[in-house]
C-alpha cells in the first residue's frame, strides 16, 4: 500500500474520473461572470486541470489559474493551454502586480481551508487579489448536508471507472470530526493492472450556509446567491437561463458574493 492522492497527483485519471465534457462547470461559472457583470480579468484558484480555467481563456477573459499541485500544473499547462498557470496556496496567496474583477473556486476547492484562520487567509487573499467591487464565485459541498444523514457516514461505499482498459475501485469512508468540524475521507483505490493500492487521507471542512455567510460578511463580501442548485454537478443539472434555487438543503452549494468595502 502507498499513500497519496491517486487523482490529483494523476490529471489525466482526475478527468477520467470526473468527466465534464459539455464544460457545464466552466459554463456555469461564465453565466455568474456575465449576469453579475465582472469584468475580464479572472482568478481560478484551485484550478486542477485546468479545464475551467481554460474554458473561462476561450469566452475571452484573461485568466489565471493557480494551484498547489505540480502534478495539476503541468497538465493544466500542456492540456488547457491559454490561461497563465502558477503554483499558490489558495490559504494565502498573493499576486501583487495584477488585480482580478473576480476569483472563482471551484469543486469545493475552498473546502482545503481546514481551519479559521485558513479560511480568514483565504477571504483576506480574495480581498487583496479583487477590484472594488469584484465577485467571489465559490462552488463547494455542503457541510449542512451531513446534519443528520448518517447513513453517509462510517460504512465503506465502492465505487469505480475504468480508464484505458484498467479498472480502478474505490473504497471510500467518510466520518465527521465535529470538533474539528472536518468531514475526513479514507479512500483506498485499487487497479486490475497490478500496481499496488493507494491509500489516501483528506478532509473537507463541514462550512454551514450561515456561517459561510457570516465569515463572508466579516471580511467585506455582500452575498448575492447562496443556494443548493441546480448547478454543474447537481440533479437537475444546472442549464444557461433557468432560475437559481433559494434553498440550501441539497450536498452542493453556490455562492456569489461581491467585495463591497
Ligand atoms: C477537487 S479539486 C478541484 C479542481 C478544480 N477546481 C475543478 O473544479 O476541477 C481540488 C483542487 O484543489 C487543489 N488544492 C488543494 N489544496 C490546495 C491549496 N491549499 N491551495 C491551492 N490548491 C489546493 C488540489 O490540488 C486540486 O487541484
Amino acid at each position: 500500500m502507498t499513500s497519496g492522492n491517486l487523482l490529483t497527483d494523476n490529471p489525466v485519471l482526475y478527468e477520467a474520473r470526473f468527466p465534464d465534457p459539455d464544460r457545464l462547470a466552466g459554463r456555469w461559472a461564465e453565466d455568474c461572470l456575465r449576469r453579475y457583470g465582472a469584468g475580464p480579468r479572472v482568478l481560478d484558484i484551485g484550478c486542477g486541470t485546468g479545464r475551467d480555467a481554460a474554458h473561462l481563456h476561450g469566452t475571452g477573459r484573461t485568466v489565471v489559474g493557480a494551484d498547489l499541485s505540480e502534478a495539476m500544473l503541468a497538465y493544466a499547462r500542456a492540456h488547457h493551454p491559454g490561461p497563465e498557470y502558477v503554483s499558490a496556496d489558495l490559504r494565502a496567496f498573493a499576486f501583487p502586480q495584477r488585480e482580478f474583477d473576480a476569483v472563482v473556486c471551484l469543486d469545493s476547492a475552498l473546502l482545503y481551508c481546514h481551519t479559521n484562520d485558513d479560511l480568514d487567509g483565504f477571504l483576506a487573499s480574495c480581498r487583496r487579489s479583487l477590484v472594488p467591487g469584484g465577485l467571489l464565485i465559490a462552488e463547494l459541498r455542503n457541510g449542512a448536508f451531513f446534519l443528520g444523514r448518517t447513513k453517509l457516514l462510517d460504512t465503506p461505499s465502492v465505487s469505480g471507472f475504468t480508464w484505458q482498459g484498467t479498472a480502478y475501485t474505490a473504497t471510500t469512508t467518510l466520518s465527521v470530526d465535529r470538533t474539528a468540524q472536518l468531514l475526513r475521507r479514507i479512500r483506498v483505490w485499487t487497479a486490475d493492472d497490478g500496481s499496488p493500492p493507494v491509500e489516501q487521507r483528506s478532509a473537507w471542512r463541514l462550512l454551514f450556509p450561515q456561517e459561510l455567510r457570516y465569515v463572508l460578511a466579516a471580511h467585506g463580501f455582500e452575498v448575492i446567491a447562496l443556494y443548493d442548485g441546480p448547478g454543474p454537478r447537481t440533479e437537475p443539472v444546472w442549464r444557461e437561463s433557468g432560475p437559481a434555487g433559494e434553498t440550501a438543503d441539497g450536498d452542493r452549494l453556490h455562492l456569489i458574493a461581491r467585495l463591497t468595502a
